[in-house]
């Protein structure tokens, strides 16, 4: 790839044993995620497979309302099932999931995260989620790469049907832009009656006339505007206003519907710290 000097402009030269992007003409070295999405002109390309992590506390505070949800429609206490579709490195949502199942006192989490990249294709130099677990003996998390969430068969063999029939009883992710209604269409089709599907989205997401569909019958419950928003590059926000979009299972809909509550509920979140 090309990539160019963010001082001058110049073109960098990759150093492949330092892992680093020089300039030439200012001397200037730089890490792989602070010149890969920019280009020449000073604009930002779409990074691969829309690599946009999330900022962990706002992935946390996604898991945390899905269990707020869901933890009540427990008739017994038992590991929720969780799933990050499109977790790329860091696996921020599955990662908050499988901290929650630590505390012996809580409902606690059988992970599941899942990215169409392979190890080593990994563009930011995060540290992969898998290490992360192994070194803090995070044993209720597993993590599959190479696999693509919109290939059902290919996540059915993955998580087994027995599972993949019952439904996931969280499914959280900020997905790539591109393909979002499509995971949140496979998302909601592998969510248990009672689950919860929390997607990190722009909230243009909304307005989109091929949208509609979705809208008219899988409206979401809750969307949470986000007042900041997010960094997920270099401390760098884009143009857009984000925010979460929350659907609930077969089960909680008609309890919703039942209650004359057909329309999502709108909520802030005070995220100017995070
Ligand atoms: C916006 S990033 C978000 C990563 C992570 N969920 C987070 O919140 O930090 C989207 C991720 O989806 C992955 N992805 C893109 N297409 C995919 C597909 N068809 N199946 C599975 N993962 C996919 C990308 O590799 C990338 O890691």
């Amino acid at each position: 790839m090309v990539a160019s000097c963010p001082n001058c402009g110049t073109e960098l030269v990759y150093n492949h044993e330092a892992t680093t992007w020089e300039c030439v003409k200012c001397g200037n070295t730089f890490e792989r995620s602070q010149v890969e999405d920019t280009l020449p002109d000073g604009k930002h390309r779409r990074r691969d497979k829309d690599d946009y992590p999330t900022p962990a506390p706002l992935a946390k505070w996604a898991v945390d309302r899905a269990w707020e949800l869901k933890t009540p429609m427990l008739s017994r206490p038992h590991n929720l099932f969780v799933l990050e579709p499109g977790c790329g490195d860091r696996a921020p949502f599955a990662r908050a999931a499988a901290l929650r199942g630590e505390d012996p006192a809580a409902v606690g989490s059988n992970v599941t995260s899942i990215d169409i990249r392979a190890r080593g294709e990994l563009p930011s130099d995060a540290e992969p989620v898998e290490d992360y677990a192994r070194e803090h003996g995070i044993n209720n998390l597993a993590v599959h790469r190479g696999v693509d969430f919109l290939d059902v068969k290919r996540v059915v063999d993955l998580v087994g049907e027995a599972v993949y029939i019952r439904g996931f009883d969280v499914i959280a992710t900020n997905p790539p832009y591109n393909l979002a209604e499509d995971f949140i269409r496979h998302a909601l089709a592998m969510l248990h009656p009672t689950g919860v599907a929390v997607f990190l989205l722009r909230l243009s997401f909304m307005s989109t006339q091929g949208r509609i569909p979705l809208f008219r019958d899988r409206p979401p419950a809750e969307v949470h505007v986000l007042h900041k928003r997010p960094s997920f590059v270099n401390g760098k926000t884009d143009n857009s206003e984000y925010g979460f979009f929350l659907w609930t299972g077969e089960t909680l809909d008609a309890v919703r519907r039942s209650e004359g509550r057909q329309h999502a509920r709108l909520f802030w979140i005070d995220n100017r710290e995070w």
